[in-house]
């Protein structure tokens, strides 16, 4: 459905998100016809550029980021020339006039903040002061929100002085993955999971977000940070919500967002020996992190294994077992339900060891497996097998399926549509945070030391005693 007429003005307009991820999801939607012929894209950064050599920047991008949209040539000249471009100042007063003259009346306006945290307060202080946004404007902020809990809520006041939490767009970019969803059209559309979805029917649940990439070019970002601030403040945490949520009443904002805060706040602290830390060390051909990130003293983790748990009715007993890292083995994100054991086996000790896992894989492949347990086939008597019932979606919706949209294309369209559900509220990000910094700063206290593990391999072995010692195992990492 084609979404109503935008101004969509990228702070940052002229950095790797923008030209990455941003621009080209635009793209994408333009070329798939959801993109309204007079919408407008108006790049802002701090450079002097013309339009042309902006719109050249872009046409790179494109064909850098994503060859296969950059085939379709008159569309991207089309969707070119819908792209604007302002030099301005968000700190001074430079160039915002040109800005606001550049702006139209009656269309959604929204301004992608895709700058550092530090300029959120006085790029939204001046987009009210110039008359740029009205009560209706939208704003979009990425992570990362705050390094604490402190750095947040003063970033939400800062945000808050100016606009309203309903125009306020906080970006988890996990939340826009297909099978993000998924997860609950499955759990709330189907009456089969919902009854067993409790610590009566599941043994645990586990959530793997593994990269093989290493830190890259963000080493200076990455250090300060680390995997738990990095991921699991938003990126895991947002997942473990949607799995243990209760249901919301209804599919809108504030109802989701409401049950996913339940989650967090029912969470307990972690105990430290139920975390392992990590930091990738050198192979052959790729440099180990402290090389990375230019600091021989860091004791930044670039891998995070933990158990947690949360207090409340549901699942009480069931642990949560999270872990994500770089220059890891694989890159595929999995989360995997494990169900109980049968109370009784019929079949006496031989049948063996069985268990129904749900697993629902984020990337590659997006799609779910229900493994479930069958008699083998054949005379041999009643031996037992695992196997999959497999729905790869690519596969289930076959080739006339539209393709399934980047997180970032969806989530624009979403903000252009005005709808919040898929964003993080103000006081869902606090709350992970306050969750988050008792064990920062207990690292801090202790100066803890992560562990060295083996690019390629699945993370510090202690990580896999962590699950080893409930007598439990970590699924294995593959594509
Ligand atoms: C980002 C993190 O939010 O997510 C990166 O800052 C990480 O460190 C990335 O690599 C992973 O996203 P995806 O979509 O590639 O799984």
């Amino acid at each position: 459905i084609p979404v109503d007429n935008f101004d969509l003005v990228i702070f940052g307009g002229t950095g790797d998100l923008a030209r990455r991820k941003i621009l080209p999801g635009l793209f994408r939607r333009f070329i798939s016809g959801q993109m309204p012929e007079e919408a407008r894209i108006i790049g802002a950064a701090r450079s002097d550029m013309s339009v042309d050599d902006y719109r050249v920047m872009i046409r790179d991008a494109v064909h850098e980021f994503d060859p296969a949209s950059a085939k379709h040539k008159d569309c991207l000249e089309r969707f070119l020339g819908q792209l604007g471009y302002v030099a301005v100042d968000a700190m001074g007063e430079g160039g915002w006039k040109e800005l606001h003259a550049e702006m139209r009346e009656n269309t959604v306006r929204a301004f992608y903040f895709s700058v550092a945290p530090s300029l959120f307060g006085a790029i939204a202080e001046r987009l009210k002061s110039f008359g740029l946004a009205d009560d209706q404007s939208r704003i979009v902020v990425e992570k990362p929100f705050g390094k604490d809990l402190e750095t947040a809520k003063k970033l939400n006041r800062s945000l808050s002085e100016h606009f309203d939490e309903s125009q306020i767009y906080r970006i988890d970019h996990y939340l826009g993955k297909e099978t993000v969803q998924n997860l609950m059209a499955v759990r709330f559309g189907n009456m089969l999971f919902e009854p067993l979805w409790n610590s009566q029917y599941v043994d645990h649940i586990q959530i793997t977000v593994a990269e093989t990439v290493g830190v890259g070019g963000r080493g200076s970002y990455y250090d300060t940070s680390g995997a738990m601030r990095d991921m699991v403040q938003n990126h895991l945490m947002q997942l473990l919500c949607l799995i243990a949520m209760e249901p919301p009443a209804k599919f809108d904002p504030d109802a989701v967002r409401d049950e996913k805060l339940k989650v967090i706040r029912a969470l307990d602290p972690v105990e430290p020996h139920h975390i392992v830390r990590g930091q990738y060390a050198a192979s052959e051909k790729t440099p180990s992190y402290r090389a990375d990130v230019e600091n021989a003293r860091s004791f930044t983790e670039s891998f995070i294994a933990m158990r947690c748990q949360i207090s409340n009715w549901r699942w009480a007993g069931t642990p949560f077992y999270l872990r994500t890292g770089k220059r890891m083995k694989a890159r595929t994100s999995e989360i995997a339900v494990v169900f109980k054991d049968a109370p009784h086996s019929i079949f006496g000790p031989e049948a063996g060891y069985h268990r129904n896992v749900l697993s629902i894989r984020l990337q590659p492949n997006e799609g779910m497996t229900l493994g479930v347990t069958i008699k083998e086939p054949g005379p041999g008597g009643m031996r037992l097998v695992d196997v999959p019932l497999d729905m790869t979606f690519a596969e289930a919706l076959g080739p006339d399926a539209e393709e399934v949209p980047d997180a970032y294309e969806r989530l624009i369209m979403d903000v252009i549509r005005g709808n919040q559900t898929l964003f993080m509220r103000g006081d869902e990000v606090e709350a992970a945070w306050r969750w988050t910094d008792p064990i920062i700063e207990g690292w801090q206290r202790r100066n803890d030391v992560p562990k060295e593990y083996d690019t390629g391999s699945t993370g510090p072995d202690d990580a896999l005693m962590l699950m080893h010692r409930d007598g439990r195992r970590w699924r294995e990492i593959k594509e």
